[in-house]
């Protein structure tokens, strides 16, 4: 059974085509780094526009490398919540339109389970229950999923998501956008223990996580007790804030991990989104697990940012649980995710 896969939530553009929840036969993703570089950040107009121009080809590409065409696909899988409303709406209603002309099913998908849903694509041995920690540039949560279509958000940030707290340090230190990898890079050269920025809720009983607190810790490090003194960083202090940043990121994200995973009795523990691409975190988390006794996941490179394969693939899952509206009734909903 073969699904086309929508992703329009951020500032990718991407279609997919799999067949049967795990055969990924086609992936192409166009990516806006360099419509939002010089802004230093993602600009939702130009990110909107952006996927209106290059929706239609990047779904004819998709078709066209699985050697396929729109009749021969089953359903139709859209990613229409949470993210950006522009972005949203270009992928749903492209969506739409072309699941009601080829009169089949439009299935609507919750942008951070695709993100879990990764990791059942590379590793479909995964053992239930799993909890993982979604980290992407607008998203930061712990996950209980039950199945593949049964995830229970258990806890996330109250403030920044990681990937967002990634892209202003990075902006701090001159980096430019995006900001992860380039801190991925730099940190491999300076000190995690340079310096001591706060773990904020790391031993707090709940799950929730909050980054604003250490985005200011590295600002005022930087510039000086009001974050006013502006200046251009020495590369070698550069380096060392980039690590001992990062350090306290995944020392804070992993732990309360495995300790997530500890009180539900999950059997596997896994790492989804764009940040589950940083160095550090897959090397901690790997550590980690294996101290605890658990099986640790995360996907390839190219799945861990977002991309259709990963809508296509959960969406095959809801379709045969029957779980879509047949009426093509969905709509964006850009509502983020919050702790209780
Ligand atoms: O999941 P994603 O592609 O998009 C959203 O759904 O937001 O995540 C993008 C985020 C960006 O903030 C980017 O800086 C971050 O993932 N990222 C990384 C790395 N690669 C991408 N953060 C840290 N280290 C990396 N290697
Ligand atoms: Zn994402």
């Amino acid at each position: 059974m073969l699904i086309l896969g929508i992703e329009t939530s951020c500032d990718e553009t991407s279609a997919s085509v799999v067949e049967d929840g795990d055969v990924v036969l086609s992936s192409i993703v166009h990516s806006q780094e360099d419509v939002h570089a010089r802004w230093g950040g993602i600009v939702p107009e130009l990110a909107c526009r952006e996927h209106v121009q290059k929706i239609r080809e990047t779904v004819e590409g998709a078709l066209l490398v699985a050697g396929t065409g729109i009749g021969a696909m089953s359903a139709i899988a859209v990613a229409n919540r949470p993210g950006l409303i522009g972005s949203l709406l270009v992928g749903v209603e492209f969506a739409k339109s072309l699941a009601w002309s080829a009169e089949v099913p439009l299935i609507d998908v919750h942008h951070l389970e695709a993100h879990i849903y990764a990791n059942f694509l590379c590793h479909p041995e995964i053992e239930l229950p799993l909890v993982s920690l979604v980290v992407s540039g607008g998203h930061t949560a712990y996950y209980l999923s039950r199945s593949k279509i049964d995830h229970e958000m258990i806890g996330s940030t109250i403030d920044d998501a990681v990937g967002e707290a990634f892209d202003k340090v990075a902006k701090m230190l001159g980096l430019g956008y995006p900001g992860g990898p380039a801190i991925d890079k730099i940190a491999g050269t300076g000190k995690p223990d340079a310096y001591d920025f706060p773990r904020t809720f790391k031993n707090s009983a709940h799950n929730n996580l909050s980054f604003s607190g250490l985005k200011t810790a590295v600002l005022y490090r930087l510039f000086g007790p009001e974050g006013k003194d502006r200046r251009t960083v020495p590369p070698d202090e550069a380096a060392d804030v980039a690590a001992s940043f990062q350090e306290a990121v995944v020392d804070v994200t992993t732990y309360k991990l495995l300790r997530a995973a500890q009180e539900t009795g999950a059997r596997s523990v896994g790492i989804a989104g764009g940040v589950a691409a940083n160095s550090r975190i897959r090397k901690i988390a790997t550590e980690r697990a294996a101290a605890a006794g658990l099986p640790v996941y995360m996907p390839s490179m190219e799945l861990c940012t977002d991309n259709a394969a990963m809508v296509a693939g959960l969406g095959f899952h809801l379709f045969k649980a029957g779980l879509y509206d047949s009426d093509y009734e969905v709509n964006a909903d850009p509502t983020p995710i919050r702790a209780e």
